[in-house]
């Protein structure tokens, strides 16, 4: 049958976005699923290098960039509908092994000459695997792993040169394989943390199959990371807007390695940042690492332009907008700089790159909603040039190279704090008494959730101040203050998020500390609501 695939930004488009000088050693071919990404992460787990690429990526692209394999992630679709994303047919005689991972296994099957049909039953969630075959693919896999299903389409019949490898109770041909071209297939999904055997067998996939070496290691990209930089950079000078973040810290201790006091690390105190959080920021940097940061002091700034506001969507723009301002000003008078540095990661590489493709038109579509940059939309006329040696990186990397620079714990470990800071976790309008207020009452959500050795396992735990006031008795007179909401999540990315399930005692402690300690609030109430519908800020 004759295929041709839909139009959609091509391969050479996403290697330039990555930023990468090093070739992956697997490619990831997109086809919509949500899960793309987490297949790069788990290839990556395993130090092989991995970059997501749009399904459109041709023969020729894929050939000229010389991956040791191939994966085609799943996808919503249907391989027999009209308009499905298909791959370039060339892709099944370029020699690399390929691994088809439930859609991608349905389009290998399909394109080949086997077929596909609508499953009898849909299979979804967990099934215990039974393996017919346990070589290569499935080398110590158990049989009766579990493993993660989620597809209403079944392969019906194999293409010729296709055995069976494994099934499970409703899907007969659950893992296949052409040994003899080392063309795989699974109908489950091993990348997904429910899948027990999931990375035996995806380790089998790298290093045996396709006989990749585990070289991404930390040390590896610091290496190579520093190197470009010195390259990219040469004697000119380098701004960071640093906000003591996970990975603008990280970002700052790079550079710093690469370029020495080339670098200037601008912090802009807009007056919303946790308590203590500015002094213990300069005394890290400035004192300890001897990392040149310029204190911008602008609170005065941002909270007289929020006088009077209370809209949520209004103070986020005032305070973008006051940001950009601060940051223009302040690096014409500390510059010329030539060069910016963002900490723009790979996620984002990949959404703005336009990886994931509506699989009906071929057009992009944003699946996430974006996250937010605080240095997002700067003036055109300030020029820069962009250095961004963390494009490649996953969260998680960037944590690992950033402990490998020295970083502390408490640095890597935070939780993630956003750009407009507390201003966005008082609702309505923002004073200083009220910031005052929050400051103290999550300083104590921090100090006990650590206490209780919770805070690396909780993905963010904070306070949210109400603009309304309850009665209260303390000792025998009554009060009349504000309530504390308390907002801890579980989640992998912030996309979605749990509330966390804390300990009674713990709740108690967090409630009878802030209204016995901190003044103007009366009451503590807790926040239950998962996101979706909810989201993790309150504004
Ligand atoms: P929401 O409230 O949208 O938050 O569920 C999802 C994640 O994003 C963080 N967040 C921000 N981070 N600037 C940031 O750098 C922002 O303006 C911003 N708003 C929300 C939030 O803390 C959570 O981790």
């Amino acid at each position: 049958m004759s295929q041709t695939p839909q139009t959609a930004p091509s391969g050479s488009e996403r290697d330039h976005a990555s930023g990468s000088s090093r070739p992956p050693a697997i490619v990831i071919l997109d086809f919509g699923s949500q899960y793309s990404e987490l297949i790069a992460r788990r290839v990556r787990e395993t130090e092989v290098f991995s970059l997501v690429m749009g399904y459109a990526t041709t023969a020729a692209e894929l050939k000229a960039l010389a991956p040791k394999g191939i994966i085609l992630s799943g996808g919503p679709s249907s391989v027999y509908e009209e308009g499905a994303p298909l791959c370039d047919p060339g892709l099944w005689d370029l020699g690399i092994p390929v691994l088809g991972v439930c859609y991608g296994m349905q389009l290998m099957v399909q394109q080949l000459g086997g077929s596909v049909v609508a499953a009898g039953r849909a299979e979804y969630g967990k099934a215990p695997l039974h393996v017919d075959d346990p070589v290569d693919l499935l080398t110590n896999v158990a049989s009766g792993s579990t493993m993660w299903m989620s597809h209403g389409d079944s392969v019906e019949a194999l293409p010729d040169g296709f055995v069976r490898l494994a099934h499970t109770d409703n899907t007969p041909e659950a893992a296949v394989a052409n040994h003899a071209r080392r063309l795989y297939g699974v109908q489950f999904h091993p990348e997904v943390v429910h899948s027990s055997g999931g990375m035996v067998m995806i380790r089998n996939f790298v290093y045996h199959i396709c006989g990749c070496t585990p070289d991404w290691t930390t040390a590896a990209f610091i290496d190579e990371a520093i190197g470009e930089v010195r390259a990219q950079v040469g004697e000119k000078r380098v701004l960071l807007a640093l906000s003591g973040g996970v990975d603008s810290s990280t970002l700052a201790f790079l550079l710093h390695q690469a370029i020495g006091d080339r670098l200037t690390c601008m912090f802009i105190d807009q007056g919303f940042m946790r308590k203590g959080e500015p002094e213990f920021l300069m005394e890290f940097f400035d004192q300890q690492f001897h990392i040149n940061v310029e204190y911008i002091n602008a609170r005065e700034r941002f909270i007289s332009k929020l006088a009077g506001i209370t809209d949520p969507e209004e103070k986020r723009k005032i305070i973008g907008t006051e940001f950009i301002r601060v940051f223009e000003e302040e690096s014409r008078r500390l510059g010329p700089f030539d060069y910016l540095a963002q900490g723009t990661l790979y996620p984002d590489v990949i959404e703005s790159a336009g990886t994931n493709v509506d699989p009906k038109t071929g057009e992009r579509v944003a699946v996430k909603i974006k996250s937010h940059h605080n240095v997002g939309g700067l003036p055109k006329d300030l020029q820069f040039k962009l250095v961004e040696p963390l494009r490649r990186l996953f969260k998680d990397e960037v944590r690992k190279v950033g402990r490998s620079l020295g970083l502390p714990q408490e640095i890597v470990g935070r939780h993630p704090f956003p750009g407009p800071g507390l201003a966005i976790r008082i609702l309505g309008e923002v004073t200083d008494d009220k910031l005052d207020i929050l400051r103290d009452a999550d300083l104590i959500v921090r100090e006990e959730v650590r206490d209780a050795g919770l805070y690396d396992e909780i993905w963010q735990a904070f306070a949210v101040l109400l603009p309304v006031r309850s009665v209260g008795v303390m000792g025998d007179k009554r009060t009349y203050a504000y309530p504390i909401v308390l907002r801890c999540v579980s989640s992998e990315d912030g996309m979605t998020a749990d509330w966390s399930r804390l300990p009674y005692d713990l709740l108690e402690l967090i409630s009878n500390r802030i209204v016995n300690e901190v003044r103007g609030v009366n009451r503590v109430v807790l926040d239950i609501t998962s996101k979706p519908p909810g989201t993790i800020e309150w504004e």
